[in-house]
């Protein structure tokens, strides 16, 4: 199927990061948020980006103007209907994606493929309440979307061929690269990272070693680029609670219980960057161990 025109839900950082890519690859784009403040924000962090991969001379200035005129904005989630491809990228509650596609649902064209860049929330159970789970996906993009190379493509109990084949040539024209992970909880890559993550704070809250000791090890030890505290503090810690408990419930095993002090951290509202205090405090000039 030729897809040209790719509507996105949700205009926060990865519904931004998505209109950008999409943009410079040469898709024509339609942004959708339910607030016009989100909209705006959204169109100048684009631009904000695109202009500092233009100084780097990643990009040329006629590409990259080239590329925000084909960005167009809605609050009108019955416009995004009219495209060949929906990514949703609204806030991760199930009810809240559940309402999205059932208001969607009405307005599409009969060849739209749905998908959702969800974390971790079941895409065969998104797809079921939808009247085309052979056209449902997961097409699951990591942050920050224009510098990160890989996006998960999940396939619900119900895709079809076809709607795998479209997904991907984006990915390719993208230049990323896909990875296809069956429809489980977390997928691939958060299956294998949370759980890393929460032992990291274990081995924290069991006192074998500091914030620092910690990201410390396993950046000079395993060579990882971020520590698992400071990748923590940068995803958010409620969001890797939240993933946590996707995987305890989703898979039952007592090896995913998410560690108590975790939950204590998301409980003091200190959920990282965002919040500028997580397992680093960064209201300072540098980030502060906060054990
Ligand atoms: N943050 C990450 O590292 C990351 C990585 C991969 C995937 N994701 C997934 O991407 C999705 C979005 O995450 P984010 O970090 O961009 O969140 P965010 O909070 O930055 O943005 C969410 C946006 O959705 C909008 N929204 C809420 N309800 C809506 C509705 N009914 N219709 C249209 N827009 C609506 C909000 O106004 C907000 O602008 C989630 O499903 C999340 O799990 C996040």
């Amino acid at each position: 199927m030729d897809i040209q025109k790719i509507g996105v839900i949700g205009a926060g950082q990865m519904g931004n990061g998505i209109a950008h890519v999409m943009a410079l690859a040469g898709y024509d784009v339609l942004l959708n948020d339910i607030s016009q403040q989100a909209l705006d924000d959204a169109l100048s962090t684009v631009r904000g980006n695109m202009a500092r991969q233009a100084g780097r001379g990643k990009i040329g200035e006629d590409e990259m103007e080239a590329a925000l005129a084909r960005i167009s904005t809605t609050l009108t989630l019955a416009d995004i209907g009219k495209t060949d491809l929906v990514i949703e990228a609204a806030t991760e509650r199930e009810t809240i994606k559940q309402a999205i596609f059932e208001d969607l649902q009405p307005h599409l064209l009969p060849h739209t493929i749905l998908t959702s860049n969800t974390s971790s929330i079941s895409i065969t159970r998104l797809a079921s309440r939808t009247d085309r789970p052979e056209r449902f996906m997961g097409f699951h993009f990591m942050n920050p979307v224009p510098v990160m190379q890989l996006v998960e493509l999940i396939r619900g109990i119900a895709t079809d061929e076809e709607t795998f084949s479209s997904c991907k040539a984006v990915v390719d024209k993208l230049g990323k690269t896909a990875a296809s992970a069956e429809d489980f909880p977390a997928f691939i890559v958060n299956r294998i990272l949370m759980p890393m993550i929460n032992e990291a704070v274990y081995t924290l809250y069991e006192g074998v070693g500091n914030v620092q000791s910690i990201d410390q090890s396993m950046k000079l030890g395993a060579n990882h680029p971020m520590g698992p505290l400071e990748l923590a503090d940068f995803i958010g810690l409620d969001t890797c609670l939240a993933i946590m408990n996707v995987l305890h419930d989703g898979l039952a095993d007592t090896k995913y219980r998410p560690c108590p002090l975790l939950t204590k951290y998301v409980e003091a509202g200190w959920l990282g960057r965002k919040t500028q205090r997580g397992f680093y405090d960064y209201r300072g000039e540098m980030p502060v161990p906060t054990r």
